[in-house]
C-alpha cells in the first residue's frame, strides 16, 4: 500500500495550472525523485502536500491513509512529513544546536521538553558529520553546512516521510558526493519515505529508486531512473519547447 497518495489534485495560480489533475502514488521506504523542467510545478506539489498551499479543487492527498487536506503545516508535520525547502530558512541568532533542538521539539508526534529535545537535537548533528559544529551560530555555517541543519532539523522530528526541495543545489562536487551519502545512510538507518525534488542528475542516478516527470503540473513519465533519462518524451520536456510555459 502507498504510505502517501494523491488523486486528482489541481492547483492554478491565476488561472494557469501548477499543478494539473495529478494522481501519485509513493511506496513506503522508498526515494522517489521528482523531476521536471523550470517551472513543472515540483515544489508546488510538495507545498500542496505539506500544507503550506492548499488545492484550488477538491482532490485527495492521504499519508497513511489519513487525508491531509485542509491540516495546517504545523499539523501535516506532527503527522510524520518533514520538509527542506528549496530556499534555507536559517533563524540566524540561533547556534545550530539551538536551531536543531527547535525541530527536535515541535517537530515531532510528541512535542518533546527543553532537554530531551537538546539531546535529540546533539544525536542527529553527531550523525550527520555536524557535531563539531553545535555551538556556532547558523549565521557563520556554510552553505554545505547550512543543507546539512536544514536535513537535521527535519529529521530531528523524527519523521516517516521527508520532502526534499533542491538540497543539493549549489554544491561543489565533492560537497555533493558527500551529501548523496548522507542522504542514503539517513534512508538507510531510519527507513523514511523520500519524495526528493532535483536538477543534480548524478545524485538522482545514485540514490532515486523511482523518478517521477513533471511537465507543465502533470506527470509525463514515470520509472526507473535509466528508464526515464533515455525517455524521448523527458529530453523533449528538457530540450524542447513543449516544456515552456510561454
Ligand atoms: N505563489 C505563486 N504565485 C503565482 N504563481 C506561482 C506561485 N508559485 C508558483 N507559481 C507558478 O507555478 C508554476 C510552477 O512553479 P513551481 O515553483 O512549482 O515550479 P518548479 O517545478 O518547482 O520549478 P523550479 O525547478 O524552477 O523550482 C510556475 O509557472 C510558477 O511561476
Ligand atoms: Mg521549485
Amino acid at each position: 500500500m502507498a504510505i502517501l497518495e494523491l488523486r486528482g489534485v489541481t492547483k492554478r495560480f491565476g488561472g494557469l495550472p501548477a499543478v494539473d489533475d495529478l494522481d501519485l502514488d509513493v511506496a513506503p521506504g522508498r526515494v522517489v525523485a521528482l523531476i521536471g523542467p523550470n517551472g513543472a510545478g515540483k515544489s508546488t506539489l510538495l507545498q500542496l502536500i505539506n500544507g503550506l498551499i492548499a488545492p484550488t479543487t477538491a482532490g485527495a492527498i492521504r499519508f497513511e491513509g489519513r487525508d491531509l487536506l485542509g491540516r495546517s503545516p504545523h499539523e501535516v508535520r506532527r503527522m510524520g512529513v518533514a520538509t527542506v525547502m528549496q530556499r534555507p530558512r536559517v533563524f540566524t541568532s540561533m547556534s545550530t544546536l539551538e536551531d536543531v533542538a527547535v525541530g527536535a521539539r515541535f517537530g515531532g508526534g510528541e512535542r518533546l521538553r527543553e532537554g530531551p529535545a537538546t539531546e535529540v537535537a546533539a544525536e542527529v548533528l553527531e550523525r550527520l558529520g555536524l557535531g563539531a559544529r553545535r555551538d556556532v551560530s547558523v549565521a557563520e555555517l556554510t552553505l554545505h553546512e547550512q543543507r546539512v541543519l536544514e536535513l537535521a532539523r527535519a529529521l530531528a522530528g523524527r519523521p516517516r516521510l521527508l520532502l526534499l526541495d533542491e538540497v543539493m543545489a549549489g554544491l561543489n562536487p565533492t560537497e555533493l558526493t558527500a551529501f548523496v551519502e548522507l542522504v542514503r545512510s539517513v534512508r538507510d538507518d531510519a527507513g523514511l519515505t523520500i519524495v526528493w525534488v532535483e536538477h543534480v542528475m548524478r545524485a538522482i542516478t545514485a540514490l532515486a529508486d523511482d523518478v517521477v516527470v513533471l511537465a507543465l503540473g502533470r506527470r509525463l513519465a514515470a520509472g526507473s531512473p535509466d528508464e526515464v533519462m533515455r525517455d524521448p518524451r523527458v529530453i523533449e520536456a528538457y530540450l524542447g519547447r513543449g516544456a515552456q510555459r510561454c
